[in-house]
């Protein structure tokens, strides 16, 4: 008899894990959306090219980090070398020249906390943040996507746990909770942690990668093609990280004492980074190092009322994950 319930077991399991691999599937964007981005940068690059011809021009965030779900919006680095312009008059002058070229909605947020462009690409829909001169994004977007070059179950995760965030409104930084940029790294971190581990941290590696940004040193070790069967001894399926990431989050991460740090693959002590008190509006009630700025903790938006919101969710989650004859519905379930 026993085996028998063992048998129910695995196949409930393993049935729950297809649901997943399907909302995951449905989630990616299309080859040819993907097309149309290319596009629209291309278009992007030869408009700027003509004034700033020493510019660049560079994908960041989730178009360019691997995370991005279908229909994301595109993040845009323009970076010029010689800032003694001032970076208002080069984005209104950005758009400007935008503007005259029929893209639609241009609009210049020059006193925004990160100054953008705004835009619409008429032709395919697409809108687009420019922003100058983020080159610290650009670098943790490229260590996003060599992390999620390593193990295919980082991308399903961080897809999973964007679309829940997503869905119960706890993906939005002006309300107090977290950034899609925040949740991956909970996923790389947790992925860091499982035991025989799923990810490296690159980090505390051999570097073979090394730029300083902003007099920030980024270095770490990006011949991620050598560790493609690196989590390969953990068997683990996407059911059981989604169930054990929540249930972390809801039942185990020490949130008065402790760090996570991906760029040391292991969790710190609040107290060793002096995050114990609130400093201005930097509150630390939950705490997620930076990779490369290591002074910022990305839960720095969260504040007493929107951390009790964050943990509900993780609880709720949980229990779904736990309970629900069919959590893949109830998970996602608008708030
Ligand atoms: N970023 C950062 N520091 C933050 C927030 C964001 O450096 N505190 C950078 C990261 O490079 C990140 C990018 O800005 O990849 C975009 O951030 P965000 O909008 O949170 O993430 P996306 O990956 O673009 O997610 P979404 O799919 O929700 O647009
Ligand atoms: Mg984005």
């Amino acid at each position: 008899r026993n085996s028998k319930r063992q048998i129910e077991c695995r196949r409930d399991i393993d049935r729950l894990n297809a649901r997943f691999l399907g909302i995951y599937e449905s989630l990616i964007p299309p080859d040819e959306e993907k097309v149309k981005q290319k596009q629209l940068v291309t278009l992007l690059k030869k408009l700027v090219i003509k004034e700033w011809p020493e510019a660049e021009l560079y994908i960041y965030g989730s178009c360019g980090n691997s995370f991005g779900v279908s229909k994301s919006d595109i993040d845009v680095c323009l970076a010029i070398e010689d800032l003694d312009v001032n970076k208002s008059e080069v984005l209104l002058k950005l758009a400007d020249i935008l503007q005259s070229d029929n893209l639609q909605n241009v609009q210049a947020l020059t006193r925004a906390r990160v100054p953008i462009v705004k835009l619409m690409d008429p032709v395919t829909g697409i809108s687009c943040d420019i922003c100058i001169n983020n080159l610290l994004a650009v670098v943790n977007t490229k260590l996003l996507r060599d992390y999620a070059k390593i193990d295919a179950r980082l991308r399903q995760l961080a897809f999973i746990v964007k679309h829940w965030a997503k869905s119960r409104g706890v993906n939005e930084t002006y309300r107090g909770t977290l950034s899609s940029y925040a949740y991956v790294l909970m996923c790389i971190h947790f992925l860091q942690q499982r035991k025989p581990a799923i990810l490296p941290c690159l980090q505390g590696m051999e570097i073979t990668y090394a730029v300083t940004v902003d007099n920030v040193e980024c270095a770490y070790f990006d011949q991620v093609e050598k560790l493609s069967s690196f989590g390969s001894r953990n068997k683990e399926s996407i059911a059981q990280l989604v169930w054990a990431f929540f249930n972390y989050w809801a039942y185990w991460h020490d949130y008065a004492n402790d760090v996570i740090s991906v760029r040391t693959g292991s969790i710190l002590s609040k107290r060793g980074k002096d995050w114990t008190r609130r400093i201005g509006n930097d509150r630390h009630l939950i705490c997620i190092e930076d990779p490369f700025e290591t002074s910022h903790d990305l839960g720095r938006v969260v504040d007493k009322f929107s951390i009790r919101v964050l943990r509900e969710e993780f609880e709720r989650a949980a229990e779904i994950m736990q309970y629900d004859p069919d959590p893949c519905v109830t998970l996602f379930e608008p708030y």
